[in-house]
């Protein structure tokens, strides 16, 4: 059975890749990873504050030895943890220590000296960049422009800065996302990751504080990046990597058919452990040998809107019958 596939650039032996999330933190989670048959890895986030914090950090220590002020409100610790130069050594040791690609991710949005990062990234021989883009507007004024002019520029000076493959890990939440899709697709970007979650913040009744969800998801969300990926499938350059909702082989097979090239896998793993990747592998075969297909290229955006003349008037027919059924039920 072949379920070989081309993620930007990568040959990977199968489609499924660990999402970044901490099992993915340790070396030894990741040759876990590698043994249960993931084909490839993305690290934990690196974020540009960390990186812009230490950069402060040094500057003060150089000019007079005092440390400056805490003036973020990152968690206490975040920079000593897992710093700039503790995540290049990840890197190093994951490169070396397994045989798939190690793809790392930065997360950022804005353009500046923390990009020369994604350079220290790819000198560090990591096969690629995930750059998470997670800009929440804080000002009314903003407007929708001017949003997707923070997106663009951010990613074109990354691509810019390295010759590895950039993946995009962005939220749906654009008025066009199939039109910024397209944008980032003539940027060069080499994958589209879809979709990051929004951290949804809710209020406890009980002690009256606001919280943030766990980000874990839940069975069942795959609805909104399959729907994207069926969109943009065979429609834009770039690779198109599922990530949220895939819990079973069902749900893998489902964003296969929609399009997509890779699936991501974070929440399934987390909850079933690292050998849930070889249990996930066989139920693909076994499904596609029922179905007598030699391969994912026999599926891959089977079930897109690639053949669909006008996609406009099939979403709204769709739409339609789909509430004239519940009306009627
Ligand atoms: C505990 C946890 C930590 C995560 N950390 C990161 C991160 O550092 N960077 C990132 O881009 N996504 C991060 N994610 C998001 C996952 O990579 C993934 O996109 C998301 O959880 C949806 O996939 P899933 O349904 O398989 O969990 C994290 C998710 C979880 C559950």
């Amino acid at each position: 059975m072949d379920l070989t596939t081309n993620y930007m650039g990568l040959n990977l032996k199968n489609p499924l890749i660990a999402a970044a999330s901490p099992l993915t933190s340790t070396l030894k989670s990741i040759q876990r990873l590698e043994k249960a048959g993931i084909a490839a890895v993305i690290l934990p986030s690196l974020f540009e504050e960390q990186i812009r914090q230490e950069e402060e950090e040094r500057i003060a220590l150089s000019r007079n030895n005092l440390l400056p002020k805490a003036s973020s409100f990152l968690p206490a610790g975040l920079t000593l943890e897992r710093g700039s130069q503790a995540y290049l050594d990840t890197i190093h040791k994951a490169k070396a220590a397994v045989d798939i690609p190690v793809i790392a991710s930065l997360n950022g949005c804005s353009e500046g000296g923390w990009m020369d990062y994604a350079r220290q990234i790819e000198q560090a021989d990591a096969d690629g960049i995930e750059l998470h883009i997670y800009y929440n507007p804080p000002s009314l004024d903003i407007t929708g422009r001017q949003v997707e002019d923070v997106y663009l520029d951010v990613v074109r000076s990354v691509k810019n800065s390295v010759t590895i493959p950039v993946a995009l890990k962005i939220d749906p939440f654009f008025s066009a996302f199939g039109n910024m899709a397209k944008q980032f697709d003539e940027i060069g970007v080499d994958a589209l990751v879809m979709f990051n979650r929004m951290l949804q913040p809710d209020f406890n009744l009980n002690n009256m504080q606001v919280e943030t969800n766990w980000p874990i998801s839940k069975a069942g969300e795959i609805g909104i990046p399959l729907r994207w990926i069926s969109v943009l499938h065979g429609k834009i350059n770039a690779s198109l990597a599922a990530t949220s909702g895939a819990y079973d082989h069902e749900d893998i097979i489902k964003y296969l058919l929609g399009g997509a090239d890779t699936v991501m896998l974070a929440s399934a793993l987390i909850r079933n452990g690292a050998d849930y990747v070889s249990v996930l592998l066989k139920g693909l075969e076994v499904w596609l040998k029922q179905w007598d297909f030699a391969g994912l290229n026999d599926i891959r955006g089977l079930m897109s809107q690639r053949s669909v003349a006008n996609l406009e008037a099939f979403e709204r027919a769709n739409y339609i019958r789909t509430v004239d059924g519940a009306r009627k039920r």
